[in-house]
């Protein structure tokens, strides 16, 4: 069996910046109120004319470019996202039209938070097996084009941002690579995170109604959503350290789905460890969904806070619910 190894990662956030300050000219907001719930200062949102695959594009280039290799030497593309360009085909589909690659396969995954680490799994099997060898896992969003801006959806308006961050999986030749990964879900309580519009439950997909009841933008159950985050994080954490025989000391840095900084520290508590252990970068970007593990992961590579060797976890919280983690040996 053949092990998987992250040969380059690169992260790409549109260039609009929104402070807290800039949401109330939408809804009744404050600065004070975001920051003290959630740890958000600001975050970047795409432009009218920029979508989800343009964001993905510029991250892969670059994960491309730390990793070595020609956009040719992909053999399958994974893209995780909950903010597609279009209902189908997926953004997969069309990164792989614009990199200009062969007929290898592409496809989406809708794990929302969780969809980052659910693609990296995917590919981390396909290349044990053998049937794969260099696998691009890209995890890209452009949210803010259907959150609620109004005071009526301001719980979720000031949480999202947008951003991209990609990975290149190739076969590890050494000790290092992905250790092992673990993915969960749970239907029951989907409607605590969701978004209930366009799809086929109605009588038609998209219509007047559906946009008169705001059910085309997503909603949350936040403290629901808060309480099962808590719970999940430490409980998929503690899966990845009991699979690889490693306790939390044996960890350099956890890198948690940039949700809320008030859940991250309760994970942090949970585990046992100071905020110095649990990565955050949620003040710069806000809540990025399916690509806030692969920028925190890019931003804690730059900083220097990985080295070779470094025992490192992933793991994310999101609707679904989903919740899953990765054990990395670096
Ligand atoms: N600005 C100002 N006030 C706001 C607000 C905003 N953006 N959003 C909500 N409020 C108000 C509420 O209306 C409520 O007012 P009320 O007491 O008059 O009814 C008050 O703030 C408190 O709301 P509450 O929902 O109790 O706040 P909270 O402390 O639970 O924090 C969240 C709200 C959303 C920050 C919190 O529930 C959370 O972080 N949940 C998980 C979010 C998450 O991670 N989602 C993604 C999962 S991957």
């Amino acid at each position: 069996m053949y092990r998987s190894k992250i040969t380059g990662m690169g992260f790409h956030v549109p260039d609009i910046v929104l402070q807290n300050n800039d949401l109330k000219q939408w809804m009744d907001t404050s600065d004070k109120w975001i920051q003290e719930r959630s740890g958000i200062k600001e975050r970047h949102w795409v432009s009218e004319k920029e979508a989800a695959s343009d964001l993905a594009l510029v991250a892969s280039k670059k994960a491309m470019a730390m990793a070595g290799i020609e956009a040719s030497e992909i053999d399958l593309i994974v893209v995780a996202t909950i903010s597609p360009d279009y209902f189908f085909p997926g953004v997969a589909n069309q990164l792989q039209s614009i990199l200009g690659l062969r007929t290898v396969g592409t496809f989406d995954i809708k794990a929302a938070c969780s969809g980052f680490i659910y693609g990296l799994s995917i590919a981390d099997q396909f290349i044990r097996t053998g049937q794969h060898k260099t696998v691009m896992v890209v995890g890209t969003e452009a949210q803010s084009k259907f959150i609620d801006l109004s005071t009526r959806g301001r719980d979720m308006g000031v949480l999202f941002g947008d951003g991209s961050g990609a990975a290149i999986l190739r076969r590890s030749d050494d000790e290092s690579g992905v250790l092992s990964t673990h993915i969960h879900s749970e239907g029951a309580d989907m409607k605590n995170l969701w978004m209930e519009a366009p799809g086929t439950s109605g009588k038609n997909w998209m219509n007047q109604k559906t946009i008169d009841n705001g059910v085309h933008h997503p909603f949350m159950n936040g403290r629901e959503v808060f309480k099962n985050a808590v719970r999940r994080f430490p409980e998929v954490i503690n899966e990845a350290l009991e699979a690889n025989n490693l306790s939390i000391g044996d960890i350099k840095l956890v890198i948690p789905h940039q949700a809320n900084y008030r859940i991250s520290q309760a994970v942090a508590k949970r585990l046992g460890v100071g905020m110095d252990v649990v990565y955050s970068n949620i003040h710069k970007y806000g809540n990025t969904t399916a690509a806030s593990i692969p920028i925190a992961l890019s931003e804690a590579l730059d900083e220097g806070r990985i080295e070779r060797g470094d025992h490192i976890i992933l793991a994310a919280f999101g609707a679904g619910y989903t919740w899953a983690s990765a054990a990395i040996r670096w």
